[in-house]
């Protein structure tokens, strides 16, 4: 209701100080009477999904609370899910700012943060915490400083730590700004990777009795080639999910506007259609083995329906949330 007067500030400040400023003012409405001005109601629609319950289809994507520290106040815009990270075993600052960059004309954002946040244990104690009552996701990732060659290491560290805690974990291959971390999706060190993370599972499940999903997030630039050997190792190896897609490095739709020509990945409406098609792909190579979580580019009612009809069990929304504010997850959640 008043995020269209909220968005004239915060689109006036540098993305990045917007989003420190937004989650600031979160913080202190959480919890006081207040709150009623980020609190909407959205209708019960429960999804069953890798085994879990969502109590509607919408998630947040990660990156937007990397270090879990809104789960309350962005949980009670009616999110069914909210996926925390991506966080690294160790703390780590990311890449140097300005690094996350807005192409208004197309609603989209590049961002090159480069895994910034405050490391596992703060996230597991921030979790720990919270009391939302929706699913929270803990995507993981590695740090920038281990080698790609140990970075299964580094999955199996963040595994050991947040299992505990998480509704599912989302193992992230695919951002473009760690480097080398997109190799993990191709031929033998993805089969290396999924067999360690399936074989940790096993034994965390029978640890602490009690079966924590995992779901890989994958990038939206693959050839035909890459996708079917991709949906065949995930399908081997038993994983629980699929979440596609990640930001593109493509930037053909977003030629000659402002800050097109930035390092990073591109987001928000330009990768809708791309992110679409992967899902549909996609979901004719699974053939219903497992279950997509579709994301990318989702601004709208119709663009939410249309990542359902590709295939998409679930749905998650970042860009459309930065440029729609939370009237969005209403929109949605009233209608689909
Ligand atoms: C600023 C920013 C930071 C992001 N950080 C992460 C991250 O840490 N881990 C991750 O898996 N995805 C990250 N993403 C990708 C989103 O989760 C999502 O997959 C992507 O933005 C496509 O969805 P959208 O078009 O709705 O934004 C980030 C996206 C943005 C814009």
């Amino acid at each position: 209701m008043f995020y269209p007067f909220i968005r004239k500030a915060l689109f006036q400040l540098d993305p990045e100080r917007a989003h420190e400023f937004t989650f600031q003012l979160l913080h202190r409405i959480n919890g006081t009477p207040l709150q009623f001005l980020i609190r909407q109601s959205v209708p019960d629609k429960p999804v069953t999904c890798m085994g879990l319950t969502f109590k509607n289809p919408l998630g947040l994507a990660a990156g937007l609370d990397k270090d879990g520290e809104c789960i309350d106040a962005l949980g009670a815009m009616g999110f069914g899910s909210i996926e925390v990270g991506t966080v690294t075993p160790e703390p780590q600052p990311g890449n140097d700012k300005p690094r996350l960059f807005r192409i208004l004309p197309a609603e989209g954002l590049i961002n090159r943060m480069g895994f910034n946040n405050l490391g596992v244990d703060n996230l597991v104690e921030n979790i720990k915490k919270s009391h939302f009552n929706g699913i929270i996701g803990v995507n993981i990732g590695k740090n920038k400083v281990t080698p790609v060659e140990q970075g299964k290491d580094d999955y199996l560290i963040c595994m050991d730590k947040v299992y505990p805690y998480a509704g599912y974990i989302a193992v992230n291959i695919s951002s473009p700004n760690t480097p080398g971390l997109r190799t993990l999706q191709y031929g033998e060190a993805l089969d290396d990777l999924l067999m360690a993370i399936k074989n940790r599972q096993t034994e965390l499940a029978k640890r602490h009795a009690k079966y924590v999903p995992i779901a890989v997030k994958i990038a939206p630039d693959l050839s035909e080639e890459e996708l079917i050997q991709i949906a065949d190792s995930l399908i081997r190896h038993n994983i629980d999910g699929v979440i596609a897609t990640n930001t593109t490095l493509d930037r053909s739709l977003v030629n000659e506007l402002n800050n097109c020509d930035q390092i990073g990945g591109l987001s928000g409406r330009p990768l809708q259609l791309k992110s679409t098609e992967m899902i549909h792909r996609l979901a004719i190579e699974l053939n219903g083995r497992l279950p997509i979580i579709g994301v990318g580019g989702i601004d709208s009612l119709i663009s939410a329906r249309e990542k359902i009809a590709a295939g998409s069990s679930l749905i998650q929304i970042y860009s459309g949330f930065i440029f729609k504010g939370p009237a969005l997850v209403k929109e949605i959640l009233t209608h689909i």
